[in-house]
């Protein structure tokens, strides 16, 4: 019997022009650029100019990833965007991207899933595609971070940046795709009642109002290593792969300390781990495409690779998604 896969076939990111230095940063925040490296490894972020909105960088994004791939805006059928920080409360960020894309024939909406939102849109699109409800995927991790950020609270407002990544998935059978490449599997699972340790407070029917970025962060910094850690043993697990295996862990990029832990746990060499979190900042369900497409882009993944991705978010949710590049 032949079988359907997820492949992705073209990705692409964008990143505003406006770098800001832990540096720049300094000069209106009470903190220092020796503070941020040590405590989370971030150097710098882009950070959107005035009009610049979530759906402008996840199309710049799109674009890019449909060049890669060699596709028109009407060979896709399916936009998902992955945003806690869309340009309007309705409609979604995924059908002002499909219009500035020039799409017309595709069913466009958003995932909220916080910084875990790019894995959760992976899993959806997969599902359409394995289904046979849709044939090609734009899925896209977009967001406008600054703009939740309260710069009065420097526990916070030092670790976002704004940023946009996407990947093209393509329903493919064994006789286009005789080498398996494509999603293998996603592991997913949430929380409720960690609302209070990471959360935006404010909303519609709230506070009428967008809210900014409220976090625990030593409470986050625990749940994400253990739980990131299980998702990613139980991914392996399940699908009979060993860390060894692995040419590549992509992990969410939160914080460097996060992200050494998992690698601990998992005993996965340094060099196996793409790190972007330096340069890019936490930018929430963009970290990891943009991450992706850096390391394609630097020649360092190539067609076939396995890949593991890891990401938890606000909710609390969280999960892994194992996958042949
Ligand atoms: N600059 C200088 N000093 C600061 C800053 C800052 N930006 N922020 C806090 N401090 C001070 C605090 O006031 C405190 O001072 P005190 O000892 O005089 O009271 C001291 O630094 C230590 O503060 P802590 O909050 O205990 O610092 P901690 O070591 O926990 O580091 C951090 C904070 C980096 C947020 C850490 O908890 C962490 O990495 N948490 C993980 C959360 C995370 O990465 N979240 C991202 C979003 S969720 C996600 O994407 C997974």
């Amino acid at each position: 019997m032949t079988s359907l896969k997820s492949v992705i076939i073209g990705t692409g990111s964008y990143l505003p022009e406006n770098i800001v230095t832990n540096e720049k940063l300094a000069e209106t925040v009470d903190t220092s650029h020796d503070w941020i490296v040590e405590r989370t490894g971030i150097h710098q972020r882009h950070f959107v100019t005035e009009g610049q909105t979530t759906s402008d960088l996840a199309a710049e994004a799109a674009k890019e990833a449909m060049e890669i791939a060699n596709l028109k805006p009407n060979d896709i059928d399916l936009i998902i965007v992955a945003t806690a920080s869309p340009d309007y409360t309705f409609p979604s960020c995924a059908t002002r991207v499909q219009h500035k894309i020039g799409n017309t024939n595709g069913l466009a909406f958003d995932v909220a899933g916080a910084c875990a939102g790019y894995l959760v849109a992976l899993n959806v699109a997969d599902s359409f595609l394995r289904l046979k409800k849709a044939k090609r995927a734009l899925v896209i991790g977009s967001e406008v971070f600054s703009k939740l950020l309260d710069m009065s609270d420097r526990s916070t407002c030092v670790l976002f940046g704004d940023g946009a990544g996407a990947v093209i998935l393509e329903a493919q059978d064994d006789s286009q795709n005789p080498n398996g490449r494509g999603l293998i599997g996603v592991d997913m699972q949430s929380d409720g009642s960690t609302f209070n340790i990471l959360h935006a407070d404010g909303g519609p029917s709230t506070t009428g109002k967008t809210g900014k970025i409220r976090m625990v962060g030593k409470e986050v910094f625990k749940h994400a290593v253990t739980k990131l850690t299980a998702s990613a043993e139980s991914t392996l697990k399940k699908y009979n792969v060993s860390p060894e295996d692995l040419d590549w862990l992509i992990p969410h990029q939160a914080n460097i300390r996060i992200i050494e832990g998992m690698r601990r746990k998992l005993k996965l060499d340094e060099d196996k781990v793409i790190v972007t979190v330096p340069k890019h900042a936490n930018t929430s369900a963009a970290s990891i495409p943009l991450a992706l497409h850096d390391a394609v882009m630097a020649g360092k993944i190539k067609k076939g690779d396995l890949i593991l991705h890891e990401a938890i978010g606000g909710g609390l949710i969280w999960g892994s998604a194992l996958l042949r590049f």
